[in-house]
């Protein structure tokens, strides 16, 4: 840990996301939260319940100047469009950003303007953030974009088989997500009297995370997201065909040399995973059955959205970029 604590500011503090980032700051062993932010919409600082004698700080209305002055880093848990706008102001003054938003996840530029049309240029030193995937370029980082839910679980999934060449034809991502993947502002969709008693498939060749997860996987994907009625957790089924020949060693091999080192890749073989054992942590469960003959391997991944899928992640790229124990503030 470093002689003094890292001075952390967190913005986007009264959002679902950043509820998570303050609950594990709060307690993190190298970092001090000097600050947490809401927008600047209310203009009264606001406490966070849930919080109570975990941290009994106030979150105050975003002032760009005390974030940019006061601090080493700025947690961005923001829409993408206030991501894009205020990011580039904090690296400017000299601050390491980790955001969890999408506005800087996209290389290509056409993509990044159809999907996330209000960023500009990528600013220098931005890199993609998957810690278990990239942790040699998020050590050196300025910028680290985080990746979204349902990418974070489907590249944890399918990376290891890409690189062990077992990815030969159609990749199928069936995904389902609780409602808190959509954000704190209710919708005509994510309504408790919509949702509750309901599932329902969306986004179907719309989504940007396709775009996301391919750029990553450098494969192409079908994804289907389904909104399920519960409040957090994301489970993929994952259909893929493999090369012929393959063995059930070849793809425990994949996974296994792939998270050998990983704290929070957690491999449960045939036992398949499920929510229930993810919700609240940073862990990624993955289990998969391989039919041999049939060439056909199925794969479930499993992560809680607001942890792994977004705070747990960033202060897990937070600890990599500051060179802190990856662990730190996350078990
Ligand atoms: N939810 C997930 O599972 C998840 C997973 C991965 C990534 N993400 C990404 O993480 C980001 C945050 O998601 P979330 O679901 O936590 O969002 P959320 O619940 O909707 O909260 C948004 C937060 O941003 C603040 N905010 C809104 N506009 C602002 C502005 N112009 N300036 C400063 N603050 C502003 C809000 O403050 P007020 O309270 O004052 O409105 C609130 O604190 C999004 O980009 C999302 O795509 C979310």
């Amino acid at each position: 840990m470093p002689a003094s604590p890292l001075r952390v500011a967190i913005v986007g503090a009264t959002g679902y996301s950043g509820v998570e980032l303050v609950r594990r700051l709060a307690r993190h062993p190298g970092a001090i939260v000097t600050g947490a932010y809401g927008s600047s919409a209310s203009e009264a600082p606001r406490r966070l319940p849930g919080l109570a004698r975990i941290w009994d700080g106030e979150v105050q209305p975003f002032d760009a100047g005390r974030v940019a002055h006061e601090n080493d880093a700025a947690m961005l848990a923001l829409p993408e469009r206030a991501a894009a706008e205020i990011a580039p102001a904090l690296l400017a003054a000299g601050l390491r950003v980790i955001d969890l938003s999408g506005a800087f996840r996209l290389r290509d530029e056409g993509a990044r303007a159809r999907w996330y049309p209000a960023t500009g240029a990528l600013p220098e030193g931005t890199v993609y953030g998957l810690a278990e995937r990239d942790s040699a370029a998020i050590a050196g980082a300025r910028l680290v974009s985080c990746p979204g839910c349902y990418p974070t679980a489907a590249l944890l999934a399918l990376g290891p088989l890409a690189d062990a060449g077992l990815l030969a034809g159609d990749v199928i991502v069936d995904a389902k997500s609780g409602i808190s993947g959509a954000g704190k502002a209710p919708s005509d969709r994510t309504h408790f009297s919509e949702n509750h008693g309901s599932v329902a498939a969306y986004g179907v060749f719309t989504h940007r995370h396709t775009a996301e997860i391919e750029q990553e996987l450098r494969h192409a994907v079908t994804f289907v997201p389904h909104l399920v009625p519960l409040d957090r957790g994301i489970l993929e089924t994952i259909y893929v065909r493999v090369p012929g020949g393959t063995t059930a060693a070849d793809v425990a091999s994949a996974f296994e040399s792939a998270y050998a080192e990983a704290p929070f890749v957690r491999l449960t073989g045939t036992a398949l995973p499920e929510i229930k054992h993810v919700a609240y942590t940073n862990f990624c469960d993955i289990g998969w059955v391989l039919d041999e003959a049939g060439g056909r391997l199925v794969v479930i991944a499993c992560l809680d959205n607001l942890v792994k899928g977004a705070a747990g992640q960033a202060i897990q790229n937070f600890n990599v970029a500051f060179g802190l124990d990856e662990r730190a503030g996350l078990l």
